[in-house]
């Protein structure tokens, strides 16, 4: 396995069957070339994932959306205009593009076009590679099922480094902007659906489209599991003002603290993180959280931001850690 800052080596590895981490400006996602079964087998058995959970297919850009897609609705198109390249996925019909293999199965498929300068770099040398503007790279994040997604390239070693091969590929494209994974829309029925909120908001979508999100969801999404994101340490939500006496009735562990700034550590705590706001906090929330478990804390008291812009993913990241605790 090879270490590489280079997206024309992960573009060739990928291109020639193998694995390569791929920096987005959410998270780190484990790729394979989208139409090569073998490949798309290995990404499920390096992160030890149940074979019907769907992945996402990157693209270069939205002229590729439309080849993978089967009578996109309009709602979507104006969506991909708007967000993309960035942190969003849409979910519509499939074409015959997206094969069983990718989809588990489903009649649809997930499609993102990311704005990190890697990927898009890797993205359209593959393009180049293999003649065909509208090939896909299939990666979920490069994080082991249901634990923590990786933000840097050391966390990609950490979580699967010792499960690549020689040939695959680590592309390091430094720290993820983002943090928290993309927001998946469902555009398969007549308005969008909310199935995992991320950077892109409830607001930005209804704003873009005109039309009202629902949230009901009956589509499978690994990412709605209840025990998802979750670290080894016991995640806590509280508010700031029940932080001490949390602390006074804890038992013999060390604890974490995961807060905003204006929240003060109290004596004997570990403070994760001190981040300034929810973009800041959304950026750092993966790392803090995978640092809980390299200290060993007992557990980690975790005061949630506003749930505002990026603030709704955090809250949602937070309680997902909290119940895989
Ligand atoms: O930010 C991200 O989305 C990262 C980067 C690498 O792109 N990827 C990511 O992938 O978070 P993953 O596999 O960890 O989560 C993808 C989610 C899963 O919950 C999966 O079930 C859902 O997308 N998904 C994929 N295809 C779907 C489909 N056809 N219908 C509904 N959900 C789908
Ligand atoms: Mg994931």
């Amino acid at each position: 396995m090879l270490v590489t800052t280079d997206p024309m080596k992960a573009a060739a590895a990928i291109a020639a069957g193998h694995l390569a981490a791929v920096p987005t400006e959410t998270v780190y996602g484990l790729g394979a070339l989208a139409s090569d079964a073998r490949a798309v087998a290995r990404i499920y058995a390096v992160k030890g994932r149940p074979a019907d959970h769907p992945l996402i297919v990157h693209v270069a850009d939205a002229v590729a959306f439309g080849s993978w897609g089967f009578r996109i609705p309009t709602y979507a198109h104006a969506l991909a205009a708007t967000f993309w390249p960035g942190p969003m996925t849409l979910v519509v019909p499939r074409s015959d593009r997206a094969k069983d293999f990718v989809t588990g199965g489903q009649d649809s498929v997930a499609i993102r076009v990311p704005a990190h300068i890697d990927a898009r770099s890797l993205l359209i040398e593959l393009c180049k590679i293999t003649k065909d503007p509208a090939v896909g790279i299939a990666a979920p994040s490069a994080n082991r099922f249901g634990r923590v997604s990786p933000t840097t390239a050391a966390h990609v070693l950490d979580e699967i480094g010792g499960l690549l091969r020689g040939g695959d590929v680590v592309l390091d494209g430094g720290d993820c902007t983002v943090g928290v994974e993309s927001t998946i829309i469902d555009c398969t029925g007549p308005n969008p659906r909310m199935l995992r909120p991320g950077a892109i908001t409830t607001q930005d979508v209804e704003a873009a489209t005109g039309l009202k999100v629902t949230h009901d969801s009956t589509v499978r999404a690994s990412g709605t599991l209840t025990s998802h994101y979750s670290p080894t340490a016991c995640v806590q939500l509280l508010a700031a003002a029940d932080i001490a006496a949390e602390v006074a009735g804890a038992g013999q562990g060390v604890i974490g603290l995961l807060a905003l700034a204006e929240v003060e550590t109290p004596t004997g705590v570990v403070r994760l993180a001190v981040p300034r706001n929810v973009e800041e906090y959304a950026r750092v929330l993966y790392a803090a959280l995978r640092e809980a478990d390299a200290l060993q804390l007992e557990a980690v008291l975790a005061v949630p931001p506003a749930a505002d812009g990026v603030g709704v993913a955090v809250i949602d990241r937070l309680i997902r850690a909290a119940a895989g605790a």
